[in-house]
């Protein structure tokens, strides 16, 4: 069964640096990688689109529950359209944060996520992995970092994409998002029992690497 299937689970607010590092640490070990957020950016992104109601808890569970995604590398396809770019525009991210806080949208991204527990192993990303989806994971990871350092992070891969950005707002959206994640009462933001607490304010994308990697091998052989 599956639960014999290494995971590594790395949770951490929004531009923590998860995402970076946890792909960083899935290429080196040859794993396959989970960005559980951008299950909720697509369910997000499809919603808006539809312009469903934020009070309409069915359809957005619906839109969850019938998701047609897809992952290529690192493009991510919402039918057969590459949404790789989209999905990381502010706006989605405040709505997947939004829609996020109700449990069935929760419930129905459920078995989807599990679905990537496949050989040789998975990291996945995200705010519940450790908490909620991989409970039982080998090594667990809870990255921080200033919102300072969090804001600028955000700020350079949102020029990056093509988008338009300014500090200020970012980090009012940023404290906001964290807000709302970490104070839900379904599955909030928060370090798992157990997980590793890692700064990464002041540390280049490699270094969180380096140190995921050496927890990682020191679980293994404990
Ligand atoms: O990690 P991200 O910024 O791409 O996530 C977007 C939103 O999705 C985030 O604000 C909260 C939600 N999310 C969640 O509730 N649980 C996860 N495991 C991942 C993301």
């Amino acid at each position: 069964p599956s639960s014999h299937i290494p995971v590594i689970a790395i949770d951490g607010p929004t531009a923590s640096g998860k995402g970076t590092v946890a792909q960083k640490v899935a290429q080196h070990l040859g794993f396959h990688y989970l960005d559980s957020g951008a299950l909720y950016r697509l369910t997000a992104l499809s919603v808006l689109r539809r312009n469903t109601p934020l009070d309409d808890e069915h359809a957005l569970a619906k839109a969850a529950e019938h998701l047609h995604c897809h992952f290529n590398g690192a493009h991510i396809f919402l039918a057969n359209e590459d949404v790789t770019n989209d999905i990381r525009a502010e706006e989605v991210g405040n709505m997947a944060s939004k829609i996020a806080a109700i449990p069935t949208v929760r419930q129905a991204l459920y078995g989807l996520q599990l679905s990537f527990r496949q050989p040789p192993g998975l990291v996945a990303d995200g705010r519940d992995m450790g908490t909620v989806i991989f409970p039982h994971a080998g090594l667990k990871v809870f990255l921080t970092a200033s919102v300072e350092a969090r804001a600028q992070r955000r700020y350079k891969q949102l020029i990056d994409k093509g988008f338009s950005a300014n500090m200020e707002d970012l980090s009012k959206d940023l404290t906001e998002r964290d807000a709302r994640d970490s104070n839900r009462s379904s599955a909030p933001l928060k370090a798992a029992e157990g997980a590793h607490l890692l700064d990464t304010s002041a540390m280049t994308a490699d270094q969180a690497v380096e140190q995921v990697l050496s927890w990682y091998a020191s679980a293994k052989s404990s």
